[in-house]
């Protein structure tokens, strides 16, 4: 049986992974739900200097659950798709400028697509200033309201949109790029999610576009607090990046940003994502 030795990073997201090499990754049968389990407690978990390489990378998420491979083609290893602003390496750079904000992966599908489970990024190349990823846990997020505020938030409904989440970062465009993210469909989903597992987490982040019945100003500024009382430094694990580290969240329970990095760094982050089961409901 694999006994993983973890460390907790802070108090309430995130935790080291240690003792670990890529081969007991790639041989390990009972690997998966041990890491699966870490991930639930934790939310985030740091394998420091793995050096994994992208086929093994992509093994192991396997372990996990189905792998994405909607945006194969960016990388020449399938699974593996390339999160860096330089446009020759990614040529859908221009849309990772949005990683700069907070968010969760997966609120704004092309179809009906349920949140992806879990993404891993491993680090090829580092920023020189910024590019820390940060998360905040989106359950710690419900799990710190009074009970007032969970009656009162249990209703609430909230569209988010894809022009939601470019538009803070892009907040010109112009028309014909308008129309192309206009061409992804929006979507409604509860503000609170009450997970399979029982666990009850909040759904913010750059795509949260406006509150369902309520006055637009006034639910977007409930929006914004609570993205900002989820995301106080006390509560947030920054993760600042050595080449050959391994990161994987928990998509469904924490929220996730870049801290921004110039646009010609040489960042790049290799990224395997698995498939979610899960409606939010
Ligand atoms: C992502 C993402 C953050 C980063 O890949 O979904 O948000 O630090 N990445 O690159
Ligand atoms: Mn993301």
């Amino acid at each position: 049986m694999t006994v993983l030795t973890i460390n907790k990073l802070t108090a309430s997201v995130g935790a080291e992974v240690t003792g670990l090499d890529p081969d007991a990754l790639a041989g390990d049968e009972a690997l998966g739900a041990a890491v699966l389990e870490a991930l639930e407690d934790n939310g985030v978990l740091v394998f420091p200097g793995l050096h994994l390489d992208p086929q093994a990378q992509v093994e192991f998420c396997r372990r996990l659950g189905e792998v994405d491979h909607s945006s194969d083609g960016h990388h020449p290893v399938a699974g593996i798709y390339p999160v860096t602003l330089d446009k020759s390496k990614n040529s859908s750079a221009a849309y990772l400028r949005a990683t700069f904000d907070w968010h969760i992966d997966g609120c704004t599908p092309t179809g009906d697509e349920y949140p992806q489970m879990a993404t891993v990024l491993s680090a090829r190349r580092v920023a020189e200033s910024g590019g820390e990823t940060e998360f905040a846990s989106s359950y710690g997020a419900y799990d710190h309201l009074d009970d007032d505020e969970k009656q009162r938030l249990a209703s609430l409904r909230v569209v988010h949109s894809l022009e939601a989440s470019q538009r803070r970062v892009t907040p010109d465009p112009s028309p014909e790029l308008l129309a192309r993210w206009r061409s992804r469909p929006t979507h409604e989903h509860p503000l609170v999610w009450t997970h399979r597992s029982g666990r009850k987490s909040l759904v913010l982040g750059a795509s949260a576009d406006y509150i369902v019945g309520m006055d637009l100003d006034e639910g977007r500024a409930l929006l914004a607090d609570l993205l900002d009382r989820a995301t106080q430094p006390e509560l947030v694990y920054s993760h600042t990046w050595s080449v050959g580290d391994t990161v994987i969240w928990d998509n469904r329970g924490v929220l996730h940003r870049a801290a921004p990095y110039p646009e010609n760094s040489p960042r790049e982050m290799l990224r395997t994502t698995v498939l979610g089961d899960e409606p939010i409901q």
